[in-house]
């Protein structure tokens, strides 16, 4: 991929990454991008970098559009290596005296990541940065995704350099939104925020209402992942806000994985009977979805049914896995139950039950347990277990 121009004298001058599959335990299977942003003005400024692998590709984009000795500034967005591997080589290249201007945390996450060697300059909240004829403005966004990040803002053009924020793992020659195939723009974006932003909702909406109070108004949307975003704006940030909210909906997901296809036999029973109430279930095992794919589909799902065998007094290994991934992304506002077959001693819902609660679930109903395999009794009991689920949705949501 080449580097582009995407407004007069900026480019985009980042790297694709078409082989990515998993990013921190993310399933990226559209792989991704790290898009870094040039804007030649007096002092040529260069808005982030790219993963150190894809360095080459990096320094070959630039040199498309200048010498990269010539580049003036450095902008570090956010620390994480996705952005910054290619710093340090970048910076012997050009001059390791060059600024470097990065938030305050982003100082102190440098020096950890990098060493003291290079010129950081901390900036703060509003704080702006002439380079010629435009003045560059600096919003700090702690959490969102890191403690260190922050956005540049362009009021000349009004073009906003996110970070990780309204990103997607997208993989593309495309480089804005009206480009490429809408529906998978959206659900990679939906997929994002689910694994990424969704345990810091509450500051994407303090976010929002700060992007009202600045009077910031955006020609461009330029994330350090995925397309740049021209014509979805208004959506995107619509979708955000709704997001955030985390307002449960009257649909349930029945998450599970099985030995003997016995917990297999109880999830469709219980997901039949969510169907029957006319309310949306989705049947998710973890032998056929990605733990980032079931994320995504919980965002507006009101409530959670996760079904384990017991093996060896214990959970299975998937769904402990799932659980505990998805403790950490913090879902809000869900409704939850457990489930599951075993043989003898049959601790396995009651573990994932205490997950659940941990994970702030309510919890609907004590956990359902059937030994061995369900017979038609069993079945029932299951189809009522997920009436339960269906009524108290229909209730609340
Ligand atoms: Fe794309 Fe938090 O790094």
């Amino acid at each position: 991929m080449s580097a582009l121009k995407i407004a007069e004298n900026i480019y985009w001058v980042g790297a694709v990454d078409w082989q990515i599959r998993d990013f921190h335990g993310y399933s990226t299977y559209e792989g991704s991008t790290y898009n870094a942003y040039l804007i030649l003005d007096e002092k040529i400024t260069l808005i982030d970098t790219v993963k150190d692998k894809l360095y080459d590709q990096f320094i070959s984009n630039i040199s498309q559009v200048i010498d990269p000795k010539k580049i003036d500034i450095v902008i570090s967005n956010h620390t994480e290596m996705d952005h910054t591997g290619s710093l340090p080589r970048l910076m012997h290249l050009i001059g390791k005296d060059k600024p470097i201007y990065c938030s305050k945390m982003g100082k102190k996450n440098l020096s950890l990541h990098f060493g003291d060697s290079l010129y950081y300059i901390p900036v703060a909240d509003g704080d702006k940065l002439s380079i010629g004829k435009r003045k560059l403005m600096f919003i700090e966004t702690r959490m969102l995704h890191w403690p260190d990040s922050m956005f540049t803002y362009l009021p000349e053009e009004k073009i906003l350099f996110s970070s990780d924020a309204f990103g997607e793992h997208y993989a593309t020659l495309k480089r804005f939104d009206y480009e490429v195939n809408e529906e998978e723009l959206f659900r990679q974006f939906q997929k994002y925020y689910a694994n990424i932003l969704l345990p810091y909702s509450h500051l994407i909406l303090k976010l929002v209402e700060r992007i009202k109070d600045l009077k910031l108004e955006f020609n461009m949307i330029c994330p350090d992942h995925g397309v740049i975003w021209t014509k979805h704006i208004g959506k995107i940030m619509d979708l955000y806000v709704k997001w955030a909210k985390q307002k449960p909906q009257k649909k349930a997901l029945v998450v599970y994985d099985t030995m003997w296809h016995s917990t297999e036999k109880m999830a469709e029973a219980i997901a039949e009977g969510i169907i029957k109430e006319d309310v949306e279930v989705k049947v998710m095992s973890l032998k056929a979805w990605h733990r980032s794919d079931i994320i995504t589909e919980l965002m507006d799902a009101g409530g959670m049914l996760v079904g384990s065998p017991t093996l060896n007094n214990n959970m299975f290994p998937t769904i402990s896995d799932f659980l505990t991934y998805m403790k950490g992304l913090r879902p809000q506002n869900k409704l939850g139950a457990a489930f599951g077959s075993y043989g003898w001693s049959g601790e396995a819902p009651k573990k994932v039950e205490e997950f659940l609660k941990e994970a702030k679930c309510e919890i609907i109903s004590s956990p359902l347990k059937i030994q061995y395999v369900p017979n038609a009794e069993a079945l029932k009991q299951c189809e009522n277990f997920g009436k339960q689920m269906a009524d108290k949705l229909k209730e609340i949501c």
